[in-house]
């Protein structure tokens, strides 16, 4: 079966295209590379051993995705092209209803054009909004606090819209709660530009020296120590949840909404403390005030995947931090020779 990976290149995508290769698949990556290094792809081809076919292409572009379509014969889509930066996108709205949601119509009308219906979709625990309580199943409402999470619902509709349409498609909607880590080989990780947003990366480039301090937004949070508790999840484990999901995908009757989360919350000073252990390296902070837009508490239910998918997260804490430091003290520049 050939499986194309759109937004390949990327953190989750590299990381997946590996099980998907281990699995028997033939993938074929298309990438834009607007958040994503083609180095990403040569380690990748590193570690499978052999080589993979990779189309520069933007899925906005129906000329680029359609030569795809007519020069392979396409299985099933994983979706993972898209922008993820919550901040940028409060910023540029338009760009992000542009890059997410219009890509992924042009990439729907073009997957229907060739009769291939079947699509892993990349969502995120974010459309759960401000849950009222943890942890988070799947029928619980859904909401968006900034344009990020917005596209994300929306594309979540659209999906569903497509499928009332025509039954025919197939189509899963996988919600992340927190990825991170990285392959065991410390050949790839996660690589992000400028000064990272998230939490994961900003520890592991405090820990190495490259950031002076970590700001922990707030301490007075309704949770065990007033930090932010939240459901992090080894990306290996993530990158198994999507070929599990491609088991499955042809005999869908319905779309399948699935969490991908370990069940487990840990706040910001756990994941420091856990972090200082693994690396043997200090983490130096200081609270500041809260960020704009976060939530207390986010932690999934992972029930489902157990059930409908046979997936649940094998690797804890101590692995993610593991392999996170492992990554980042061997590439401290991610993908770049220098910063
Ligand atoms: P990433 O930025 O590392 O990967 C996304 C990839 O898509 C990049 O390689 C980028 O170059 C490519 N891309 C973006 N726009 C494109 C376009 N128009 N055409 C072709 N390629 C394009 O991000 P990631 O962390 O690997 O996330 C993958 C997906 O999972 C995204 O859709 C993201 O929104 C979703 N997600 C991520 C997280 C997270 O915390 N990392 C959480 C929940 C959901
Ligand atoms: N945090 C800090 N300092 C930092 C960065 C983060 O204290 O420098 C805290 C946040 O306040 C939060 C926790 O660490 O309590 C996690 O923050 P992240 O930015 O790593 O992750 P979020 O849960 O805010 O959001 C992430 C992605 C979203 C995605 C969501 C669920 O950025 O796109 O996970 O998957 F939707």
């Amino acid at each position: 079966m050939t499986i194309l990976v759109t937004g390949g290149a990327g953190y989750i995508g590299s990381h997946t295209t590996i099980l998907l290769i281990e699995a028997g698949y033939d993938v074929i990556i298309f990438d834009n590379f607007s958040n994503a290094s083609k180095e990403s792809i040569k380690r990748v081809e590193k570690i499978v051993g052999q080589n993979i076919t990779l189309i520069e292409g933007d899925i906005r572009n129906k000329t680029d995705l359609e030569k795809v379509f007519e020069n392979y014969s396409i299985d099933a889509v994983i979706h993972f092209a898209g922008l993820k930066a919550v901040g940028e996108s409060v910023e540029k709205p338009l760009t992000y209803y542009d890059n997410n949601i219009y890509g992924t119509i042009v990439l729907c009308e073009t997957m229907a054009k060739y009769n291939c219906k079947s699509i892993v979709f990349s969502s995120s625990a974010t459309v759960y909004g401000d849950p009222h309580t943890t942890p988070i199943k799947e029928d619980f409402p859904l909401s968006a606090t900034n344009p990020y999470g917005r596209s994300k619902l929306f594309i979540e509709e659209m999906l569903r819209d497509l499928h009332l349409s025509d039954n025919t498609w197939n189509i899963v909607l996988l919600r992340y709660f927190n990825p991170v880590g990285a392959h065991s080989s410390a050949t790839i990780g996660e690589a992000p530009q400028g000064i990272p947003n998230n939490l994961m990366p900003f520890i592991a480039q405090t820990a190495v020296g490259k950031r002076a301090c970590l700001s922990v937004f707030g301490d007075d949070y309704d949770t065990h120590d007033g930090t932010g508790v939240r459901d992090y999840i080894h990306v290996m484990d993530l990158a198994d949840g999507h070929v599990k999901a491609l088991n499955i995908i042809k005999k869908l009757s319905e779309v399948m909404t699935i969490n991908l989360g370990t069940g487990v919350g840990y706040s910001v000073l756990d994941m420091v403390k856990a972090f200082e252990k693994a690396s043997k390296k200090e983490v130096p902070y200081c609270i500041a005030p809260r960020r704009a837009g976060d939530i207390a508490k986010c932690f999934a239910d992972p029930t489902y995947a157990k059930e409908i998918l046979g997936w649940e997260a094998q690797k804890g804490l101590e692995q993610m931090c593991e392999d996170s430091w492992r990554w980042q003290s061997n590439n401290p520049n991610g993908y770049k020779e220098e910063d």
